[in-house]
């Protein structure tokens, strides 16, 4: 006892020295009814922790066949991450105090980094029930009986076991120690010392009031046979001991229940055990759970087992989603799930003599792989032009790990600067799903442009990679998405104005031959470009158009002596769908000297007099020929009329193809009141054009005129007025009258549409891109007219 004690202080003496310490969280120590059980992450203690046990006299591995023998049972569950041991009471190296408290020590190995680190566990526990006459415990690796060591032969053996031994005890009558004879089937074999039995794989022990007895599964003493249909293995020892003229002998009995668990399609797994494994007098005592729950029977019913009585077997059924059941997912070819149960089975009975006989069960139920299947569910809304991918389904025990869009890999979750996102979402079923987004215009997806359809594929195939918890292989979910978009939207221009005129530009898109670009009623192509004066420049990344001021296809606006606005049409015109779309782009301008000819008969003419009235003399006195008809608008050298062509005493000259409307600017002299023709402005029309002249008063012309400016007066001041040649001065802007009007959907109000215009000096401002109106600035205007 003294050396006990020393022993106990040393040990913990040595315990508080230890160096290295389990960290919080991964190990969990728990005393139970009738053993220790002790859970250690392998996350941890890595793929092969092992212990040892540790006692006064030494240091016990737990290898496989020391555990059975001694009372251990370790089990490395690598796909749910832990180790387990679970130590008997009366293992071998715990220490006993009186049946009532027990101290358990034990050495973890972990190997870190391969170098192995050992981690000191130590526990006391007291068990909370009392003990049994006798206890039967079928651990998954051995069976286990005590019974209380007062027990005389009486009532722990039968009458029939008892005259069985008489010869045998005979025969070595100078057996003085303990022996143990085994029955197997009825059939006594051989007595043979205890030493010998523990050799063959048996423990034997004795505690202070109990007789403990274990034997491994399937030793050749034991026997299997079937009881009720469940297969049932049984050890059966009768250990004795002749003391003086007594003969002690203890009869210790197991019997277990190997059924090994079935499924059914119903979502339960069930275990079966007889009923009357060990002689009873009435119903039993029933005690079921999960890891070493004890639920009595109501309680179990609640949480969803089934606990059935037939053909004198017990059934325990227990659904897949009982609490403290493990569900796995696995990969092998595909997805599957798996359960795992550490069912707890405990059940009392009562013999004639009142004699109770607790038994104890544990059992690993494992159901078969059952398939698993994640689903892929299009969410793509087309407007939107992003592809929307739920994959949902997923387990807990399943991450997404990266995905592979059209053949590239991504890391998930996405950079921050990824134009893809992925958003995961806790499902209340214990599911998750990711929705990812990708849009449709982003390089990764591939574009098909279906000509017959007129419409664009895009795809996007999707390999998720998909990790589940404890398991090296990944698991691949494809999905294939395809989406068809049938507004293949127009072209997009850019426009911008500039100095000259306007400026288009079009980035090219693959689907882009899908339509044709127009300028009126003509297709724009390099001879069209060449005809009109447009620069066109084209190469596989753009096309770049530069359309010059007055050239063909532009229309005119609110002319002022301030300026004018021109703006210029491109028409995309799908020739499938015959959609048509516009690129407008309207610029301001400024232009010293103008002449307008407009279809509806309107001569709009802005004229610059510097030159040609007299100095101090005021543009605001000069008219047309019916001095009634002033000018519009007039300001320090210029002067703007705007009268329909046949009015203000135009005169017209008919040609054999065309008629000229012409009238002259007079200068009114303030005194005399004489008046002098100082310029003269006409429009010439195409007779094939004119409809209305003659049969209404209305003027209507398919085309413009031509119209000029002829500066006809010498200045008062003896100064030659430059007489501008109208063929050198006149741009001419053909018609863009035609079919080409049918399809311009928000065609600018522009009243009249002016069709030809002659200009003297032209100064524009760019206007657009952000800057505003205040360009035009009284400077520049300046300059232009000294300049000019
Ligand atoms: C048990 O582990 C402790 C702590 O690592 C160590 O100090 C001690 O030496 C180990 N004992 C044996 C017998 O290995
Ligand atoms: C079974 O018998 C025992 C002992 O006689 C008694 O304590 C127990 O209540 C009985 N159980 C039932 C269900 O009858
Ligand atoms: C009970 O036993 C009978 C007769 O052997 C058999 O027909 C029946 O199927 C058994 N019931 C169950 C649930 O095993
Ligand atoms: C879990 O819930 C999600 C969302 O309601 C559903 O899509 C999925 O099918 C459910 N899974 C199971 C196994 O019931
Ligand atoms: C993403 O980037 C922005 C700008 O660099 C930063 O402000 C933001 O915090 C980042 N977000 C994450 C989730 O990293
Ligand atoms: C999915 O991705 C994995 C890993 O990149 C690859 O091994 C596998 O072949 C891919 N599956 C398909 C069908 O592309
Ligand atoms: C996905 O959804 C889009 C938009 O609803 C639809 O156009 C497309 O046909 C769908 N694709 C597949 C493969 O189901
Ligand atoms: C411009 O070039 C592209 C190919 O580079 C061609 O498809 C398109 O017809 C060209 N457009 C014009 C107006 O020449
Ligand atoms: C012409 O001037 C009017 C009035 O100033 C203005 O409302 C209109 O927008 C202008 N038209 C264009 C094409 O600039
Ligand atoms: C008008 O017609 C005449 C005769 O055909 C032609 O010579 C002349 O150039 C025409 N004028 C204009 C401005 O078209």
């Amino acid at each position: 006892m003294a050396f006990e004690f020393c022993m106990a202080l040393f040990l913990s003496v040595w315990s508080m020295a230890r160096s290295d310490q389990v960290p919080e969280g991964v190990l969990h120590m728990e005393c139970r009814d009738r053993y220790l059980m002790i859970a250690v992450d392998l996350s941890f203690a890595g793929m092969e922790p092992s212990f040892d046990a540790i006692d006064q006299t030494g240091v016990y591995p737990i290898t496989e066949q020391y555990a059975a023998k001694c009372g251990y049972s370790v089990t490395v569950h690598p796909l749910l991450g832990l180790v387990e041991l679970r130590a008997s009471y009366f293992s071998c190296h715990t220490d006993n105090k009186d049946d009532d408290v027990f101290t358990f020590h034990f050495n973890l190995s972990a190997y870190h980094e391969g170098k192995k680190v050992t981690y000191a566990l130590t526990k006391t526990c007291s068990p909370s029930l009392p003990w049994s006459p006798r206890e039967v415990t079928c651990e998954i690796n051995y069976m286990e009986v005590s019974v209380r060591s007062k027990i005389t032969c009486h009532s722990g053996t039968k009458k029939d076991d008892w005259n069985a031994l008489k010869p045998v005890l005979a025969h070595s009558s100078t057996t003085s120690d303990w022996q143990v004879m085994f029955q197997r089937a009825g059939e006594q074999m051989a007595p043979m010392k205890l030493s010998q039995a523990r050799t063959q794989g048996y423990g034997f022990d004795l505690t202070n009031g109990r007789l403990v007895f274990r034997a491994p599964y399937g030793q050749p003493e034991s026997f299997s046979t079937e009881v009720n249909g469940v297969p049932v293995e049984m050890v059966h020892a009768t250990v004795f001991s002749r003391q003086r003229w007594t003969v002690v002998m203890v009869d210790l009995v197991a019997a277990c229940s190997m059924h090994e668990g079935s499924h059914d399609n119903r979502g339960f797994v069930m275990w079966k055990t007889p009923e009357l494994l060990y002689p009873s007098v009435n119903s039993t005592q029933i005690i079921v759970g999960l890891n070493g729950e004890r639920n009595e029977w109501p309680v179990a019913e609640e949480k969803g087992y089934i606990v059935e009585r037939e053909n004198d077997t017990v059934h325990i059924s227990i659904p897949y989603n009982a609490e403290g059941g493990y569900r796995k997912s696995f990969v092998t070819g595909g997805l599957y799930e798996f359960y795992i149960f550490h069912l707890y089975f405990e059940q009392i009975f009562v013999d004639d003599d009142h004699v109770e006989t607790a038994l104890r069960i544990h059992r690993t139920l494992v159901t078969p792989l059952l398939p698993w299947l994640l689903f892929t569910d299009n969410q793509t809304v087309l407007e939107d032009r992003v592809f929307t991918v739920y994959l949902g389904n997923v387990p807990e025990d399943i991450a997404l790990a990266s995905v592979q869009l059209n053949g590239q890999d991504f890391m998930v979750p996405f950079l921050n600067t990824s134009s893809y996102t992925i958003i995961q979402a806790v499902q209340p079923n214990n599911t998750h799903s990711y929705t990812l987004k990708v849009p449709f215009d982003d390089p990764i997806v591939i574009q098909q442009v279906s000509k017959e359809d007129a419409v664009i594929h895009y795809r996007l195939d999707i390999n998720y990679t998909l990790n589940v918890e404890f398991l090296n292989e990944p698991y691949y979910h494809l999905a294939s998405i395809v989406a068809w978009s049938p507004d293949v939207s127009s072209p997009a221009f850019d426009a911008a104005c500039s100095e000259s005129g306007i400026s288009f530009k079009l980035d090219h898109r693959p689907f882009d031959y899908l339509w044709e670009i127009s300028v009126g009623a003509d297709l724009l192509t390099s001879e069209l470009a060449a005809q009109h004066g447009y620069i066109l420049s084209n190469d596989s990344q753009s096309l770049l158009l530069d359309v010059p001021l007055f050239t063909h296809g532009y229309q005119y606006n609110n002319v002022t002596l301030k300026g004018f606005v021109a703006f210029f049409e491109i028409l995309v015109r799908n020739h499938e769908t015959s959609e048509v779309q516009t690129a407008v782009k309207t610029c301001p301008f400024i232009s010293n000297e103008l002449i307008m000819c407009s279809t509806d008969g309107q001569m709009t003419v802005v004229v610059d007099l510097s030159l040609a009235i007299p100095s101090g003399g005021s543009p605001g006195r000069t008219s047309l020929k019916d001095n009634k008809c002033g000018p519009k608008e007039a300001d320090g050298t210029r002067a703007l009329f705007s009268f329909p062509v046949n009015s203000c005493g135009s005169t017209i000259k008919l040609g054999k193809d065309n008629v000229t409307y012409q009238n002259a600017i007079l200068y009114n002299e303030p005194v005399s009141g004489d008046a002098t023709e100082i310029m003269v402005a006409r429009c010439t029309y195409p007779l094939a054009s004119l409809h209305r002249l003659f049969l209404l008063y209305k003027f209507e012309s398919d085309t413009a005129g031509v119209g000029s400016i002829i500066h006809t007066a010498q200045s008062t001041t003896g100064v030659q007025s430059p007489i501008i040649k109208p063929k050198a001065a006149l741009q001419t802007i053909p018609a863009t009258e035609g079919p080409a009007r049918k399809f311009i959907p928000s065609k600018p109000a522009v009243h009249p549409p002016a069709r030809y215009i002659k200009v003297s000096r032209i100064h524009s401002f760019p206007r657009g891109f952000g800057e505003g109106p205040e360009r035009f600035s009284q400077t520049k205007m300046n300059r232009v007219q000294k300049h000019f």
